[in-house]
């Protein structure tokens, strides 16, 4: 392994003093496992919770009320790993307690953009680049807001978003021609899928902001930390950012929705067709995967206190659609 790290580092290295992999080489150093390090077959995932019932308020109107919709928990639990709700507006020695049981976060989708909801999801990005700084190998995986969050952070300008129109508008997802996907969400998915996502529309799109190619070059905060892996197109036929992926951190951003295609049925759009899920899978595998290479091993105990499966998931699809189109969400307050 040693050697290993070597060789690229003196091929890399020749005409930068930077000593970093990631830019000049097609493998980059994160998605290697610390040397002499197992891989975590118990991994466990934070997913943070979102203000607000996820009902429009059908179920808890308590302004103290967040969720986490469902789809988010089973998408990682068929990735192989557990889940702790990070529950936004608990007391921050208790999120920073939860933040050292778990092998890697995931920022779902949802509308917030400001507020202390903003101000936990900033710090505990933050918080990520610092274990990763520190040697561990911490996933973060951000799901349409979650991205847009990381794109208003990563670039230090709130106001980077711009409008675009795709609300239950199931795309394609397009590849920069000759990109390398070693060391991206998509590195393991099989070749006929990745076909599949470039020519038929079973990527789910769910958002009305985004960002568009050329705001993002424009923005170095925001090129120098993502590389761009996907685009897409929406309803009007303007081009936004679909896909993107850390240079130096395993931090991967989608503005459309891998854990739809499986678990939710709100949306007259979601594709569910046997290529459709096997996009689920194969993101979930890609997430999970990299969690099984955090070092983190807390004590079972007070995992088991923290799991998921200490709240109880409320059905809620059959009351109606709303921008908020889940079947399942668990409410905490
Ligand atoms: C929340 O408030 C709305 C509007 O006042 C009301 O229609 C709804 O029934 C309330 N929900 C609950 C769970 O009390
Ligand atoms: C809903 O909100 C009330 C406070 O308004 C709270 O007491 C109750 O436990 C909440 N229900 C759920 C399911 O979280
Ligand atoms: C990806 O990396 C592996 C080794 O790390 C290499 O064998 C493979 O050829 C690479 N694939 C591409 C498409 O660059
Ligand atoms: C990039 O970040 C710096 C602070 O680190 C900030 O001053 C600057 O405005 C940001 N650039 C843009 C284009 O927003």
């Amino acid at each position: 392994m040693k050697n290993y790290f070597w060789i690229i580092f003196l091929f890399c290295n020749q005409s930068t003093a930077e000593p970093t992999l990631v830019p000049c080489c097609t493998n980059p150093s994160h998605r290697v496992p610390p040397s002499g390090m197992k891989l975590n077959y118990h991994p466990i995932i934070g997913i943070i919770s979102h203000p607000g019932d996820g009902a429009s308020g059908r179920l808890n109107n308590s302004t103290k009320a967040s969720y986490i919709a469902a789809s988010y928990v089973k998408f990682v639990e068929s990735g192989g790993a557990r889940v702790i709700p990070l529950i936004y507006n608990e007391p921050p020695e208790i999120l920073n307690k939860k933040l050292n049981l778990v092998n890697g976060v995931l920022f779902p989708g949802g509308s917030i953009k400001r507020g202390h909801f903003f101000e936990v999801v900033e710090s505990i990005f933050k918080n990520v680049v610092k274990k990763n700084d520190g040697g561990d190998h911490f996933p973060l995986l951000a799901v349409c807001l979650g991205f847009e969050l990381l794109a208003m952070i990563v670039s230090k300008d709130k106001n980077i978003l711009e409008e675009f129109s795709a609300i239950d508008y199931p795309s394609t997802l397009m590849f920069p021609r000759n990109i390398n996907l070693n060391g991206t969400a998509f590195e393991r998915f099989p070749p006929y899928l990745l076909q599949k996502m470039a020519k038929e529309n079973i990527v789910m799109e769910h958002h009305q902001y985004g960002i568009s190619p050329e705001k993002f070059h424009k923005n170095k905060n925001l090129s120098n930390f993502f590389k761009i892996v996907t685009t897409s197109t929406c309803k009007n036929r303007k081009i936004y950012v679909s896909t993107v992926q850390a240079r130096k951190y395993p931090v991967t951003g989608f503005q459309w929705h891998p854990e739809k295609n499986a678990y939710e049925w709100g949306l007259p759009g979601i594709p569910h067709s046997e290529s459709a899920i096997q996009v689920t899978q194969n993101a979930a595998n890609f997430f999970v995967r990299e969690s099984r290479k955090s070092s983190n091993r807390p004590s079972n105990g007070e995992v088991l206190d923290k799991l998921i499966y200490n709240y109880k998931p409320t059905y809620c699809g059959k009351a109606g659609r709303g921008f908020e189109s889940f079947d399942q969400v668990y409410i905490f307050s």
